[in-house]
């Protein structure tokens, strides 16, 4: 008699986004467990963040001037990558043959960005490709992913605009996951930092770091606040025309979620304003992992959900009005 083993299949738990819309366009799958390949380690993950730029996934709500080019790169009708999420912090459960770097049971940080997959329980990452990181002792799992989304972001663009020590700073959402990253690296590079928010965060983004707080609600920095050689709109709440009257001379004006206009936009005299993509540099989750050790850049965490909500985690992550990251918290998970 013929005996035919089947082995069971692995499977892990997976938010999918299979259409635009709404948070409950969200379902929660069983899919096949990811195998790393040669150069892959496999990463259980404990947390991960709802960022703002999964709101933007979902909702295809994206800058003016980048509806064709979003549907374009994330696919027509719903993303083509379905599981959203940009980072994480976890656990290596198995590694490629050819990985040196990372071994099971490492305690790891990492950052998928623009090709998302962490709203998952696992997620495979080339560390040769993507960031990945041990990740510091001192960090619990949700400390750690939350510096991912906000701090590659900014160290990306501070690098671009080569901030230097004694120049001004103006950073707008200086409150949200890019915002609070902005705030605390400026002024570790020595610039004097000028934060925007609204009036219940002032004192947030004062402990971070900045000298001088704007409310945007009572004042408008345009008229009161005095001359910058940096503006970083991190909301995308101003633009570049408008700035250029308190940008100094050899200013530069961030872009971070900006539309096409301020992408294009061509220099004035001395004054240039900077956008795109953030690039994915293993040397940045390198820095961002050493600047966290050394307790220069601190967490902020708004408020952390269960992976089982992460519809809500959406829906208020939506509102605009979050204070640096939130949260996805994997323990809830029952996992052999
Ligand atoms: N270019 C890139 O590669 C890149 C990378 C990452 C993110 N982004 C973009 O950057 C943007 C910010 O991301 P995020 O994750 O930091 O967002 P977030 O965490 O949702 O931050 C929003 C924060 O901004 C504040 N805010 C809202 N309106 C404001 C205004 N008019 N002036 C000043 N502050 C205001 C809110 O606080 P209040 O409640 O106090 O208003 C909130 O704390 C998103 O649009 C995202 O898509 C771009």
């Amino acid at each position: 008699m013929n005996k035919t083993t089947t082995k069971p299949m692995l499977t892990m738990q997976a938010w999918v986004c299979q259409r635009y819309g709404g948070p409950e366009v969200l379902a929660l799958q069983t899919r096949p467990l990811p195998q790393p390949g040669d150069h892959e380690v496999l990463i259980r993950i404990h947390a991960s963040t709802v960022a703002s730029g999964d709101v933007r996934v979902r909702t295809l709500k994206l800058p003016r001037g980048f509806g064709l080019i979003g549907r374009l790169a994330l696919g027509f009708t719903g993303p083509r990558q379905p599981v959203l999420g940009t980072d994480l912090a976890g656990v290596v459960e198995a590694v490629g043959r050819e990985v040196t770097s990372f071994k099971p049971g490492d305690a790891v940080m990492g950052f998928a960005g623009a090709a998302m997959g962490c709203h998952a329980e696992y997620r495979c990452l080339d560390p040769r490709k993507k960031p990945l990181v041990l990740k510091p002792a001192k960090l619990g799992f949700e400390q750690a992913a939350s510096l991912l989304f906000g701090g590659m972001t900014a160290l990306h663009y501070l690098r671009k605009a080569e901030l230097k020590a004694g120049e001004k700073i103006l950073v707008i959402g200086a409150s949200g996951a890019v915002g609070t990253a902005f705030v605390q690296l400026a002024r570790h590079l020595g610039a004097e930092v000028t934060g925007v928010c609204s009036g219940a965060n002032v004192d947030l983004v004062r402990s971070l770091g900045a000298a001088r707080v704007i409310d945007y609600r009572n004042e408008d920095f345009t008229q009161s606040a005095g001359r910058f050689d940096v503006i970083a709109d991190t909301v995308g709440a101003s633009n570049f025309a408008a700035c250029c009257p308190v940008l100094n001379e050899g200013g530069r004006y961030l872009s971070v979620a900006g539309g096409l206009p301020d992408l294009l936009a061509r220099p004035r005299g001395s004054k240039r304003s900077i956008g795109g993509p953030a690039a994915e540099l293993p040397a940045d989750i390198q820095q961002l992992a050493r600047l966290a050790e050394q307790g220069v850049l601190q967490p902020v965490i708004d408020r952390s959900f269960a992976f089982e909500e992460a519809a809500a985690a959406h829906a208020y992550v939506e509102t605009g009005r979050k204070r640096g990251a939130v949260l996805l918290n994997f323990d809830s998970l029952t996992r052999a």
